[in-house]
């Protein structure tokens, strides 16, 4: 240790950063790249947006899959979900034009059995996706998991 003018100087190899300040750094590259990590699709390519529809899109290959069969006994049961999670969408948006009870109003009844574009599940998506032109709203805006509920409750409500 060089002492003789009195200034004492740190031993070599013992100049370690403070403690406080390496948790500091390390917590300031690590916020930096869950930053990058989450924010910045255009370095990463990776967005919410496209992780839920790749989600949306496997979804809607596995029901597509299943598409108009008809009911099977180990398919009933996700239908009976699905349409009671439909049951509470169709009461809260479409209700107020086709009757609590499907009944109808100023929309059509949609017990059936007859109807103007179709009365299988597919058919009720599609209507229920895109609207008609004779004053049917399109419903996107819910998402394809929930118009396959609403599609669903409508479809197991059908009186043959
Ligand atoms: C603003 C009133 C209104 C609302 C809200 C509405 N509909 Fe309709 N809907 C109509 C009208 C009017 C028709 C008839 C359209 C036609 O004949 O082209 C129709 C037709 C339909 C049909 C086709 C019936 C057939 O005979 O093929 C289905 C299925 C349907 N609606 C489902 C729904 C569902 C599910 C919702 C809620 C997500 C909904 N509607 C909300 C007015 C409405």
């Amino acid at each position: 240790m060089a002492d003789f003018d009195g200034i004492k100087e740190r031993e070599q190899g013992k100049k370690k950063m403070p403690l406080g300040m390496t948790v500091f750094f390390l917590g300031l590259v690590i916020c930096g790249l869950a930053y990058m990590y989450l924010f910045m699709p255009a370095i990463t390519g990776w967005t919410q947006t496209a992780r839920y529809e790749a989600k949306i899109k496997a979804k809607e290959a596995a029901v597509t899959e299943r598409g108009n069969a008809d009911m099977h006994p180990e398919t009933e049961h996700q239908q009976m979900v699905a349409a009671d999670k439909g049951r509470k969408i169709y009461l809260a948006e479409c209700a107020v034009c086709h009757g609590e009870k499907l009944e109808g109003g100023i929309g059509p009844g949609l017990k059936g059995p007859k109807f103007r574009y179709g009365d299988g599940l597919a058919d009720h998506v599609r209507v229920i996706t895109k609207g008609t032109a004779q004053g049917m709203p399109g419903f996107p805006q819910l998402g394809t998991a929930k118009i396959k509920s609403v599609a669903a409750f409508i479809h197991t409500s059908h009186q043959h």
